[in-house]
């Protein structure tokens, strides 16, 4: 079936939503936004925030204008703009400076201190305020910030590569190479812009991971170096692991539970790791515990590499808000094989959370499948 013509709106929407995206993994723990500036449908602007702590997508766009006068126009804006006075002076300012008639946002911002208050005032400074167009896709495309903004933790990202038949490992362990070398840039693209790696004990004694992103110098700069973070509810990685002997130059985090001892905290520490205790123990508390840490350091994305364990204590916690699935042309077999999930599982099909299919990538003969957690529903 034919999708329904765009209106005008959202057609000017669509771009500014678009050039928002330019922003992901520079502006973090900010919001990805973009702005078009429009006179009678003709754009005479644009711009998108680049930089966390540089000028907001509003400011870029007007001054993106020139000596021309915004007067009259509209600002088509992926998100509230902001009112209060951050790391830059309010964006509602500069709009009303500006002398806009008509500003058309995709969505309200929640973070506390806007949440509405833009919308006030710029429609008290006799502005034309319309929301809400295209708001979902505007919505998806922030995701990890309104989670971050809405619970206070930050959105996971579960990654894993699997051969046709589930596996995630032969038998005997071995899980290096499943995918090609294209799918592995991907993973590496994907690693540099989010804030944080997260793996469990089993994958560190298993594989001896660096978890950075390295890419071909072609790919410049990564927008952010992620820490390296190990949930550790009984041991902790020793000095002679990748990620400890190189944890001076590359940011590494342990995260213990209460069974862990200090004199093993002090250890990791000595070494260069930085260490946060949580008290809880039970398997969803401590990753529960563990994100909130996380988002109180302002952490928007975590790229969850693991093996079963710790993939499957995450999915029955109901933690995992994005699944990044990468299937290999080649079959494992053998019953004892692992899968990417453990846990304690579903016992029922009817009980088994529906996940929405985000997008689909082919690498090669490899497939990438990204499903995100379901807003509606049994969305665990
Ligand atoms: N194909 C892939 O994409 C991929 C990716 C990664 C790993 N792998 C494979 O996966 C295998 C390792 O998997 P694994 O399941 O043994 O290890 P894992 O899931 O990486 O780590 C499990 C360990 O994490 C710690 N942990 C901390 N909190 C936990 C929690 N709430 N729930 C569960 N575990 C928690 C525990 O260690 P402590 O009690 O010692 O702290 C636990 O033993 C290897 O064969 C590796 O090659 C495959």
């Amino acid at each position: 079936m034919n999708q329904p013509a765009e209106s005008p709106d959202e057609l000017l929407m669509r771009q500014a939503i678009e050039l928002a995206a330019e922003g992901q993994g520079r502006v973090e723990p900010n919001p990805m936004v973009g702005c078009v500036l429009a006179r009678d449908g003709e754009v005479i602007g644009e711009g998108f925030h680049k930089q966390h702590g540089g000028p907001h997508a509003e400011i870029e766009a007007l001054r993106s204008l020139g000596s021309v006068s915004a007067t009259g126009a509209t600002a088509y804006v992926s998100l509230e703009p902001c009112c209060h006075y951050g790391k830059t002076p309010p964006c509602t300012d500069s709009l009303i400076e500006s002398g806009v008639k008509r500003v058309v946002l995709a969505m309200k911002d929640p973070f506390p201190k806007v949440s509405g208050g833009g919308i006030e005032q710029l429609r008290r400074a006799g502005i034309e305020v319309v929301c809400d167009v295209l708001r979902d896709q505007a919505a998806d495309l922030n995701a990890p910030y309104l989670k971050r903004v809405n619970t206070g933790k930050p959105w996971v990202i579960a990654k894993w590569a699997m051969s046709v038949d589930g596996k995630i490992a032969t038998h005997t362990g071995e899980s290096q190479w499943i995918t090609n070398e294209e799918s592995r840039l991907d993973v590496h693209l994907t690693r540099s812009r989010v804030d944080g790696i997260l793996t469990g004990m089993g994958t560190v004694r298993t594989d001896n991971p660096m978890l950075t992103a390295r890419l071909p110098t072609e790919f410049g700069k990564p927008p952010r170096i992620a820490q390296r973070i190990i949930l550790c509810s009984s041991s902790v990685p020793d000095a002679s692991t990748q990620l400890m002997e190189s944890a001076r130059s590359i940011p590494v985090q342990i995260i213990a539970g209460a069974k862990i001892r200090d004199k093993d905290l002090r250890a990791s520490k000595d070494l260069g790791a930085t260490c946060t205790q949580v008290r809880e123990s039970g398997s969803s508390d401590l990753i529960t515990a563990a994100l909130r840490q996380l988002g109180k350091q302002s952490m928007t994305n975590i790229l969850l590499e693991a093996g079963g364990n710790l993939l499957g204590g995450f999915a029955d916690a109901g933690e995992i808000d994005e699944y990044h699935v990468y299937i290999g042309p080649i079959r494992l077999g053998n019953q004892h094989a692992p899968g990417p999930l453990g846990g304690v599982g579903i016992d029922k099909i009817r009980d088994a959370p529906r996940l929405q299919l985000h997008r689909t990538d082919c690498f090669g003969e490899d497939v990438k499948i990204v499903y995100r957690k379901s807003a509606e529903g049994n969305n665990r």
